[in-house]
C-alpha cells in the first residue's frame, strides 16, 4: 500500500496520523483512501482506453454506498449479485444501463427487480434461471437482456475457495450447454441476447488464464454472430490479483495488451468486473492491542490479542490469507514471534500466525493492511460483536462513512422484549 509511512515513528496514511484517527473513531475501524480508490479505477479505465469498454465495479468486494458512489461518479458501472446489491447500487446513483447481474441463485423477486430497473444484462448461470427470467419478463411485459455465463474450464492458480472457472464448480454452464441456452433465448420474444460472460476466479496473478477464457467467450460470440445474433458485450468477469505483501500483482498492462490486440477493430465491447483490484489496497483495518500473552515456555506460542478478529476480517481464518500488519507507533526495533489473534472464541480466530512482530503493549494500535476488499462485507456479529466503523480519507478530511454498529442495533430485530413480559 502506497503513501503509508512513518513520521517521527507514527504511522500515517495520506497525510493523516493513524493515532489521531484511532482516538477519534475508536477501534476496530476500516479506513479507506479516496485517492487510492480513484487511482485504481483510473488505471483500469486507461489500460483499455483504446477499445470500447465498461468497468463494472464488483460491489461484493466493498459495498459501502460512498465507495460505490465515488466509482460511479468516475464512470464505473457495477456488477451485482443480489437484490440487496441492486438496491445499494441504485441508491449510490449507478446507471442501470451499466449494471450486470451475476450469481447462481437469483430469485424471482430479484429478477423482477432487475427487470424493472432496466439493467444492462443478467449473466445467466443455468437453464432453470433462463426459464425463470423469461417467465418474469413475460409477466412484466418486458424483454429481458441476457448473457450466458460460460464456465470455460480454465485452471487459474489461486485459493481453491475462489476458483470458479472449472467444471467442478457451481458457476456458469459449459460451452455446449451455453449454445443450447442461446438457441432458446434467440427463439423467445421475451429475451434479448446482449453478450457472453465468464468469471474464472479471484486473486489470479497471471494474464494467461484470462486470455484463454476470453478466447473461449469470443469464439461463442463469433458463432452467435454467424447465426445472425449481434452480441456486443464480452464480459470477462473479475479476479485481477493484487499484492498483499508477498506476491507480484497481476500485470495489468500485459493483460490489457493481450485483450486490446484481440479486440481492436472488432464490434465488441469489453466488460470487466474488478472488485479487489479497485478497493483491496485502498483500505486498512486498524485495531487496538488488548493483551500480550507471552510464552511461558519455549514450546508455547506468544499471542497479541486485538479488539478485531475473524468477525471483522475473516480472510486469514477462511483462506489462510496473508495481510501485512504494521504497528502504528514504531518502537525501538525489538521484535518477537507471535500469533496476532482476535477476541473470538475460536482457535481459527487469527489475523496472522507465527509473525515477527514489533514489541507492543496493551493500548497500542496496529494497522492490518490491504483490507479494503472482502473485509467489512464479510464481517459478522459472531459473539454478539457489533461491526466496525468505516472512515474515508478524503484529502484533508476523514469522513465517517458508516457508523459503528451498537449492541442495541443487534438486539432491535429480535422478538423478545422484557418490558412486555
Ligand atoms: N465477478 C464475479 C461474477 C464474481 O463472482 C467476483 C468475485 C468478481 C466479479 C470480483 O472478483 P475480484 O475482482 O474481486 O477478484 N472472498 C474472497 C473473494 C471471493 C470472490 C468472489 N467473486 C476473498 O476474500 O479473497
Amino acid at each position: 500500500m502506497e503513501r503509508l509511512d512513518y513520521q517521527q515513528d507514527r504511522l500515517g496514511w495520506e497525510g493523516h496520523d493513524l493515532t489521531h484517527l484511532g482516538d477519534r473513531f475508536q477501534t476496530p475501524t476500516y479506513v479507506y483512501s479516496r485517492r487510492r480508490l480513484e487511482e485504481n479505477y483510473r488505471r483500469f479505465d486507461q489500460a483499455f482506453a483504446e477499445i470500447p469498454h465498461l468497468i463494472c465495479y464488483s460491489v461484493k468486494a466493498n459495498s459501502n454506498l460512498k465507495i460505490i458512489s465515488l466509482l460511479v461518479e468516475m464512470g464505473a458501472g457495477v456488477d451485482i449479485v443480489s437484490g440487496g446489491e441492486l438496491q445499494r447500487a441504485l441508491r449510490a446513483g449507478a446507471d442501470p444501463a451499466c449494471m450486470v447481474f451475476s450469481g447462481v441463485g437469483k430469485t424471482a423477486g430479484e429478477i423482477s427487480a432487475g427487470l424493472t430497473s432496466g439493467l444492462l444484462m443478467f449473466n445467466v448461470e443455468s437453464g432453470g434461471e433462463l426459464d425463470l427470467i423469461e417467465k418474469q419478463a413475460q409477466a412484466l411485459g418486458k424483454v429481458a437482456p441476457v448473457a450466458v455465463r460460460i464456465n470455460p474450464n480454465v485452471e487459474a492458480e489461486t485459493h481453491p475457495y475462489v476458483q470458479t472457472g472449472q467444471v467442478a464448480h457451481k458457476f456458469g454452464v459449459n460451452s455446449l450447454e451455453a449454445r443450447d441456452l442461446y438457441r432458446r433465448a434467440a427463439a423467445s420474444p421475451h429475451l434479448e441476447i446482449r453478450g457472453v460472460a465468464c468469471h474464472i476466479g479471484s486473486q489470479i496473478l497471471e494474464a494467461r488464464p484470462f486470455l484463454d477464457a476470453f478466447d473461449e467467450i469470443r469464439a461463442i460470440a463469433e458463432e452467435l454472430r454467424g447465426n445472425g445474433i449481434e452480441v456486443t458485450n464480452l464480459d470477462l468477469g473479475g479476479g485481477f490479483g493484487i499484492n498483499y505483501g508477498k506476491e507480484k500483482a497481476l500485470d495489468l498492462s500485459a493483460l490489457a495488451g493481450g485483450l486490446v490486440s484481440r479486440l481492436r477493430g472488432t464490434p465488441y465491447r469489453l466488460i470487466l468486473e474488478p472488485g479487489r483490484a479497485i478497493v483491496g489496497d485502498a483500505g486498512l483495518l486498524f485495531a487496538r492491542v488488548l493483551y500480550v500473552k507471552r510464552n511461558a515456555q519455549k514450546s508455547q506460542k506468544s499471542f497479541i490479542v486485538l479488539d478485531a478478529g475473524m468477525n471483522d476480517l475473516i480472510r486469514p481464518a477462511l483462506y489462510g490469507s496473508y495481510h501485512e500488519i504494521l504497528p502504528v507507533r514504531r518502537g525501538p526495533g525489538k521484535s518477537f514471534l507471535a500469533d496476532v489473534v482476535g477476541p473470538i472464541c475460536e482457535t481459527g480466530d487469527f489475523l496472522a500466525q507465527d509473525r515477527e512482530m514489533q514489541e507492543v503493549e496493551p493500548g497500542d494500535l496496529l494497522a492490518i493492511l490491504t483490507a479494503g476488499a472482502y473485509g467489512y462485507v464479510l464481517s459478522s456479529n459472531y459473539n454478539t460483536r457489533p461491526r466496525p466503523a468505516e472512515v474515508l480519507l478524503n484529502g484533508e478530511q476523514a469522513e465517517l462513512i458508516r457508523s459503528r454498529e451498537t449492541v442495541e442495533d443487534l438486539l432491535r430485530a429480535e422478538a423478545f422484549d422484557p418490558r412486555k413480559t
